[in-house]
């Protein structure tokens, strides 16, 4: 059957782990195809009465699901430290992860760019971005730079070695005379870059070549992004983004996958929004309903722990997330949060300078400077947790699901009501 890509419609966070994990079942590989661990992605699955939360980085989440085949894709930047920490923490756990896959072809993430990250912020002072520090930005910049290193670099010892003296060059140039940092050795990064290599080997392989022949056999692959579309290189809200490709065009050049054997595109998109780090954001509350979002939406990131920034859902963004990436499908997440209102403010416009915009200003100073212009749906106060199927929810809560699909540019297929896996209203099946 199908390759279906997971896409994230906003700031990220807007819970692609639990759709990924949701699908696992009936999917047979699931791939992360950009980012690194700057991902955080929370899954909660029920085991009996327990309730059982993982935190994954840089692992697919469809590698809760036994029998599912998890790809780490070549438009990954690697951190080997974080991978092999992860898995331990997921084998002491008791979940198999002896199915993973490893492109040859994905990046790693070396020390000298998690110094560089670090240090590149305190500069920048005011004008930082609030990455998350963990290499993303520089190690990307060496693959665009061909300066990069690759996973298969590990395994042929001279050539690991001229591309180490060849990216350290430059490197410690930076390091010195521009952060006043001290030079890194050749031998150091090499001897940290093979720590794990003999571990890795057996999952390396032409990720690519796997996946379109397991799309030959009719099986089914699930894409995964990180981050999301406002935090895309080229679509996001450029410079406040991450560097890699997180919309549907990424899954295919970060994957192996090409386009036209995309079969369906679902936009995850929050019933309200967040953002961690800096950057606009038109509907970003500083009031007690941001308070409230933040409190009752467990709004903390799950990487660096930062309170998240919390506003009112955004139709105008979603309808750019569905534009950029053809979503055929939004799962919109966490209507749960929003129960207990009064009145729910949705995002239908931007007022710039006295102009309506009922798209996405090209330029990133209108951006700045959009104020939304609201419509106000009528709340609901019932607990709608235990809602799965869209009849159980009241009517007031239906209304905002058909309002918000009405504005957003694709069908509503799933409604998130709270974090566990069963706790997800499927309104049309996807697979
Ligand atoms: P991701 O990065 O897109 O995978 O999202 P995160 O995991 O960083 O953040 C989403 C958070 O919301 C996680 O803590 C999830 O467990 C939680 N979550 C996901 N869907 C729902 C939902 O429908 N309702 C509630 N209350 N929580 C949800
Ligand atoms: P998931 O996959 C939310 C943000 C950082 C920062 C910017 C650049 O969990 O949705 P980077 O370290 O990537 O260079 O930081 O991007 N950011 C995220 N925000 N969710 C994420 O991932 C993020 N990954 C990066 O906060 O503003
Ligand atoms: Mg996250």
């Amino acid at each position: 059957m199908p390759a279906i890509a997971i896409i994230g419609a906003q700031w990220g966070d807007e819970g692609k782990g639990k759709a990924t994990d949701v699908l696992g079942s009936r999917v047979d590989y699931v791939v992360k195809f950009n980012g690194g661990n700057n991902a955080g992605h929370t899954v909660v699955i029920n085991q009996g009465d327990k309730q059982e939360k993982y935190a994954l980085h840089l692992l697919p989440s469809g590698i809760l699901t036994p029998g599912c085949t998890p790809v780490i894709g070549n438009g990954v930047v690697v951190d080997l430290n974080v991978l092999f920490e992860e898995i331990d923490g997921l084998e002491a756990r008791g979940v198999d992860t002896s199915l993973l896959k490893v492109s040859a072809s994905a990046h790693v993430i070396a020390d000298y760019n998690r110094t560089i990250d670090k240090v590149t912020e305190r500069f920048l002072g005011s004008r930082r971005l609030g990455t998350t520090g963990r290499g993303i930005g520089p190690t990307y910049a060496d693959k665009m730079n061909r300066i990069g290193i690759r996973i298969q670099d590990l395994f042929d010892e001279k050539i690991l070695l001229a591309k180490v003296e060849g990216a350290l060059e430059l490197k410690n140039q930076i390091l010195t005379k521009i952060y006043n940092r001290r030079a890194v050795t050749v031998e150091a990064t090499v001897e940290e870059l093979l720590t794990h290599a003999e571990r890795l080997r057996p999952m390396v392989c032409d990720t690519g070549l796997l996946l379109n022949q397991a799309l030959d056999r009719d099986e089914t692959v699930l894409l995964e992004a990180g981050q999301a579309t406002l935090l895309d290189v080229d679509h996001g809200t450029y410079p406040f983004v991450t560097s890699s490709s997180a919309t549907a065009g990424g899954a295919c050049t970060g994957s192996g996958i090409p386009p036209m054997r995309l079969d369906r595109v679902i936009g995850i998109v929050k019933a309200y929004t967040t953002r961690v780090g800096e950057g606009p954001f038109p509907t970003e509350l500083h009031d007690e309903f941001g308070e409230h979002l933040r409190k009752t939406g467990a709004e903390f990131g799950t990487t660096t722990g930062r309170p998240r920034r919390c506003g009112w859902y955004d139709a105008v963004i979603a309808r750019y997330a569905a534009r950029v990436n053809g979503v055929t499908d939004f799962t919109l997440t966490k209507l749960d949060v929003l129960t207990g209102l009064e009145q729910v403010p949705v995002c239908v416009a931007y007022d710039v300078d006295g102009v309506r915009h009922d798209e996405m200003p090209v330029n990133q100073s209108d951006f700045h400077h959009a104020v939304p212009i609201y419509e106000y749906l009528p709340g609901w106060w019932e607990d709608i947790s235990q809602a799965r199927t869209l009849e159980d929810l009241p009517a007031n809560a239906r209304a905002y699901v058909a309002a918000v699909e009405a504005m957003s540019g694709a069908r509503i297929s799933a409604i998130g009501v709270g974090p566990a896996r069963d706790q997800t209203v499927v309104v049309h099946d996807l697979i």
